[in-house]
């Protein structure tokens, strides 16, 4: 059995653990939950093991349908085994309606059906606010190379179509979300996590928001709406 060691990284909302497997790493999802690159961040109860599970629903459909992930093992209500990889610094965005970032930018209004789905590069840095990047910056800085870049692409528009009928089936739009991703073994594979601290989601009838903007926008029944969105899903929370 793979023990947790040693703290190797404290984030905003997860920990990550050194274990007794140099391969291996265990990811701690806390109840901190961060917004604005962090100049906000408030506990919420019962949140770090809502998001661990549905991370750990989502990324196994998202194996199933044949996407490399991270993820090796459910250990607990807050930990997951993962592989450990080599992250790429570069945050891969889609989206299917305009919201956040895009409509703050182009002045376009909320809710916009985008068609096609749009594809946004950003770095990740919480220092310099996430700046928005392109290929062309990631390839000559050296955070990823031109074919792990189309590969970062080509995945994240194939998790798009699984997760937007996923979550068409249980009656939400999804507006947009983030990955991440990383090498392992000289071959990209998805980290990180999948939740409603990472993507936008709607109530398909009503466009109630049940993701983090709930709490970026003081809205109230942040874990509420998570949980909701878990139960819709069937994912099985206690
Ligand atoms: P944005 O509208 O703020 O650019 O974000 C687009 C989506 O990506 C939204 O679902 C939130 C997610 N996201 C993160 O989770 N972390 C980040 O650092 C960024 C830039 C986006
Ligand atoms: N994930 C970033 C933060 O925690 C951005 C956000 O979600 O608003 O600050």
């Amino acid at each position: 059995m793979v023990q947790k060691t040693t703290e190797l990284y404290r984030g905003k909302a997860k920990t990550v653990y050194n274990t007794t497997d140099d391969n291996l790493l265990i990811l701690h999802f806390r109840n901190d939950t961060s917004a604005f690159d962090g100049e906000r961040i408030e506990q919420l109860d019962r949140k770090g093991m809502i998001n661990n599970k549905f991370n750990y629903f989502i990324m196994q459909k998202l194996e199933q349908a044949g996407i490399a992930t991270q993820v090796e093992a459910l250990l607990a209500d807050d930990e997951v085994l993962v592989k450990k990889l080599a992250m790429i610094p570069v945050e891969c965005v889609v989206r299917n309606y305009a919201a956040g970032s895009l409509v703050r930018r182009l002045g376009i209004t909320e809710g916009l059906a985008l068609t096609p789905a749009t594809f946004e590069l950003f770095l990740k840095d919480d220092a310099l606010h996430d700046p928005m990047v392109n290929e062309s910056l990631a390839e000559t800085f050296g955070w990823a190379t031109a074919p792990q870049l189309a590969e970062m692409k080509r995945i994240t528009f194939k998790a798009n179509e699984i997760l937007q009928a996923l979550f068409d089936d249980a009656g939400m739009l999804l507006v947009d979300f983030k990955l991440e991703f990383g090498v392992f073994n000289g071959a990209v594979v998805l980290g990180d996590e999948f939740s409603p601290d990472g993507c936008r989601l709607w109530d398909k009838v009503t466009r109630k928001k049940l993701d983090k903007d709930r709490f970026r926008q003081g809205l109230g029944g942040v874990v509420e709406a998570y949980e909701e969105v878990a139960n819709r899903l069937g994912v099985k929370l206690d």
